[in-house]
């Protein structure tokens, strides 16, 4: 079965509380349980959060190491982290960027993403169900 690396980057750990009107009321953990409810049994899902560039850094290189795909919300290291976009071309994981907010409606420094680039593509905008939309992208059969 395919492995989904579902990394979420700094402060995602407060949502449900953090700035509700911008990122919605659910938690990352109810987000995690709706993904993993519509993975079913399509793909393994392996979810988890940092506060650290360097931690999100090394798991990027473990699924590329092990073939797996990536949906990553870098949060603020999206708009200034050259580690991880070296991360993700450096180890051929490949990845699809998303945001929960519509980060090209928002102040100019969020329009500025550093790893789009390197990433298969962008889903941003659709709070929770912008990581369901990139779990649907990555299974999709390729036309
Ligand atoms: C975010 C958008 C970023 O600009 C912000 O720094 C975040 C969350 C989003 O999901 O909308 O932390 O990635």
């Amino acid at each position: 079965m395919r492995r989904i690396f579902v990394l979420n980057g700094p402060n995602l750990n407060l949502l449900g509380t953090r700035e509700p009107g911008i990122y919605g009321t659910l938690s990352l953990a109810d987000i995690e349980e709706r993904l993993k409810a519509r993975a079913g049994g399509r793909a393994e899902i392996v979810f988890r959060q940092s506060n650290h560039e360097g931690e999100l850094v090394t798991w990027i290189q473990e699924a590329g190491s092990e073939d797996a795909g990536v949906i990553l919300n870098a949060g603020a290291y999206t708009h200034t982290s050259v580690a991880l976009r070296d991360a993700i071309s450096g180890a051929k994981a490949e990845t699809i960027e998303i945001h929960l907010s519509n980060t090209h409606a928002r102040e100019p420094f969020r329009h500025k993403s550093f790893i789009t680039a390197v990433c298969r593509g962008v889903i941003a905008g659709f709070g929770p169900l912008s990581y369901e939309l990139a779990l649907e992208a990555h299974l999709a059969p390729r036309d």
